[in-house]
């Protein structure tokens, strides 16, 4: 009964919707959903690209044989394995138990590792080429991107890449799935949260894949979260390249943990030293109220980051701790960092940020406001100057700008 939406002459979309599940990989908020993509081309011999994930295992199944109507499924080609994409591939094998599994040797024992199945492979190679009539379809490895296994598939005929999670972003597709037939604005947002969040660690992996990419003429990304992208593939392509560098657009997002307003106001007096100094783009987070998940997303997309933390037993506030380790763990590069903070009775927060802007090479601003109880005149200037000097910094080139 379905009528799967053409992307080409030959290549039909077969993926879903997910408005049900609350958070993606159980931390992540999907306010506007996800979509989990995938790809039926009909040829001589027919080629699923990727599955989805299980829990819509029966409405893909019913897709992917509307479209076949009776014929069998020749193909699978697993680009990415992670469940989300590869969930469905036991269930597929029941219903096409004929169907070859294609995937380079990583891919193969990860199918086994995680669904058992162990037969009808066929293992390919970088730049390695399937025929499946006129199609001819050519893989490149593009390891760790994010996970070990990824890979993209080119579709020579059509002159479309099948590229994975690369390109994707959250968000379902209301109606249709080509980005030449919707508004879309709230996407762009949405990319960048995912990229923060899923590849954000891997910026010379992308590097790696988008050089190889170069050569490649692709007129269509069929990635297998979001959009596909036809009219603005420069567009996306330009974002991972940014995001993979390291490079953020002028503007500061302030981040802060407060129990009773004292560090927030000393936040707000912060943004007015930036805005003062003619910073036009502030943004500001309070960690314990913003999902860490945008506050990621706003620290790739922005050069200037300051910090502010309480002291809490003798700690960082916990919240702001947990931020500083996501940071850590990207390895985020290049940034103007400012940092402040605030006790009671034995100041532990600026220390501890102190170390943090040293293991991570920023340039980092020489004022650091601490402020014992509530924020009094001498403190309050000194985070005007925070500002000004963060102001300054965004200016100057970055240490590590040549380094991936
Ligand atoms: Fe969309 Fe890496 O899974």
């Amino acid at each position: 009964m379905f009528q799967n939406q053409k992307i080409t002459t030959d290549i039909y979309y077969v993926g879903v919707n997910d408005r049900q599940k609350a958070k993606f990989e159980n931390m992540i908020p999907l306010p506007h959903g996800v979509s989990y993509n995938a790809y039926l081309i009909m040829d001589e011999k027919t080629a699923l690209i990727d599955t989805v994930d299980i829990a819509f295992g029966d409405l893909f199944v019913n897709k992917i044989q509307s479209q076949l109507e009776g014929r069998a499924l020749d193909y699978l080609i697993i680009n990415h394995m992670e469940p989300d994409h590869s969930g469905s591939i036991r269930l597929l094998r029941k219903y096409y138990p004929e169907m070859i599994i294609v995937g380079n040797n990583k891919t193969l024992s990860m199918v086994e590792g995680f669904y058992g199945v162990d037969d009808n492979f066929l293992e390919i190679k970088d730049a390695g080429i399937l025929s499946l009539g006129k199609h001819k379809l050519q893989f490149h490895l593009t390891p760790m991107v994010h996970w070990p296994e990824t890979m993209m598939t080119y579709d020579l005929k059509e002159k479309v890449l099948f590229s994975g999670d690369a390109f994707g972003c959250f968000g379902n597709l209301n109606g249709t799935v080509m980005d030449t037939e919707m508004n879309i604005e709230k996407y762009w947002d949405e990319m960048a949260r995912y990229y923060a969040n899923i590849v954000g660690k891997y910026g010379a992996a992308v590097q790696k894949a988008l050089q190889k990419l170069t050569p490649i003429d692709f007129e269509i990304i069929c990635s297998t979260h979001g959009p596909i992208w036809k009219k603005y593939i420069t567009k996306v392509v330009d974002m991972y390249d940014q995001f993979s560098r390291y490079e953020g657009k002028d503007g500061v997002v302030i981040v802060y943990g407060s129990m009773y307003g004292n560090t927030e106001l000393m936040a707000e007096t912060v943004a007015q030293g930036l805005a003062e100094a003619g910073v036009k783009e502030i943004i500001i987070h309070n960690v314990s109220k913003t999902d860490s998940s945008f506050i990621l997303r706003d620290i790739f997309k922005y050069k200037g980051l300051i910090v502010g933390s309480p002291t809490y037993s003798n700690e960082l506030y916990p919240e702001v701790e947990s931020l500083l380790r996501k940071i850590e763990i990207r390895g985020i590069k290049n940034r103007a960092f400012g940092y402040f903070g605030s006790f009671t009775w034995a100041g532990a927060a600026v220390k501890r940020l102190a170390t943090f802007a040293e293991g991570m090479k920023w340039n980092t601003a020489n004022i650091a406001v601490e402020e014992k109880q509530g924020l009094k005149t001498d403190n309050y200037l000194a985070c005007l100057e925070l500002g000004k000097e963060v102001a300054e910094l965004l200016k100057k080139p970055m240490p590590g700008n040549s380094n991936c």
